[in-house]
């Protein structure tokens, strides 16, 4: 009598893109995803840092690998969107991390150059690696876009005088985090018929070189937020905007 045959099945981990995590929340996040079996592409506009940061959760177990884009230059997007096709064909989370621009600044005063420099990391980055990778994600069967946002973009807190973030006022980051949860709801209302979920993610106040290390959590604590929007099955939410408690007010 013959032995019955076992049928060796073989799975594809899911394949993510973090845009600038070399450190802070998007390096956590590269580990925690790590941690789920995902593989990695640690996002860095600089690549000796991108390499430092894929050479430590390597050295940690993780199957991760650097890949150099700069938000604000579209030749390095493309170059890594035709780079991941090469290699891979497909991603299935892109999770728009890289931000800057935590700074005060008055709506009265703040000035043109600051407020386009902001807008082109966090909103235009944000939508420019979105579209370069769009293609990739289509091929995805349950593809995850977190776009990471903040409770600085929300117009609900932002359109009540006596919000208590009006102590700061960061004019620049507030007006790209409001306008980049717009494109969340724009993007996900576009892609609604396909498994591809869109959302926008407060991973709120941390201690990371942003904050000059002020903020009240953990980067571990802020990561949980992301990967859990960010490994979404494609019957989860899309177009929505959440932070570690559940669904915000835009
Ligand atoms: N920390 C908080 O309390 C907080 C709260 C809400 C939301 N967020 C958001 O969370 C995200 C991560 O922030 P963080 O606190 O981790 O800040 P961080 O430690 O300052 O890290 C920011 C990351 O973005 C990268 N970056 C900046 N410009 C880039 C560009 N043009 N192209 C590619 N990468 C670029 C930086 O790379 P370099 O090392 O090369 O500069 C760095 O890797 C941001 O979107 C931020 O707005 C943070």
């Amino acid at each position: 009598m013959t032995e019955p045959q076992l049928a060796l099945i073989t799975t594809e981990p899911k394949l993510a893109l973090i845009t600038g995590a070399n450190k802070g929340i998007g390096f956590e996040t590269a580990r925690q995803l790590g941690q789920q079996g995902v593989r990695v592409l640690i996002g860095a506009r600089d690549a000796a840092k991108g390499e430092a940061a894929a050479d430590t959760l390597r050295a940690e177990g993780f199957d991760v690998m650097a890949l150099i884009i700069d938000v604000t230059d579209e030749a390095s997007i493309g170059t890594a969107a035709a780079q991941v096709e090469k290699e891979f064909g497909k991603l299935d989370i892109l999770v728009n991390n890289a931000g800057i621009g935590l700074f005060h600044r008055l709506p009265s005063e703040v000035g043109m150059a600051e407020l386009k420099e902001v807008l082109d990391t966090n909103l235009f980055g944000a939508i420019l690696t979105a579209q370069a990778f769009l293609p990739l994600l289509r091929q995805s069967d349950s593809g995850c876009i977190v776009n990471v946002s903040s409770t600085l973009g929300s117009l609900f807190c932002l359109s009540d005088p006596h919000w208590i973030g009006h102590q700061g006022l960061f004019t620049p980051y507030s007006m790209s985090k409001v306008a980049l949860n717009a494109f969340t709801a724009l993007l996900s209302a576009e892609l609604i018929n396909t498994p591809i979920r869109v959302n926008s993610v407060e991973p709120g106040y941390t201690a990371t070189d942003m904050t000059k290390h002020q903020g009240f959590q953990t980067v571990e604590q802020a990561a949980q937020v992301i990967v859990k929007y960010a490994t979404l099955g494609p019957d989860g939410p899309t177009g929505s905007y959440f932070d570690g408690d559940g669904r915000m007010s835009w």
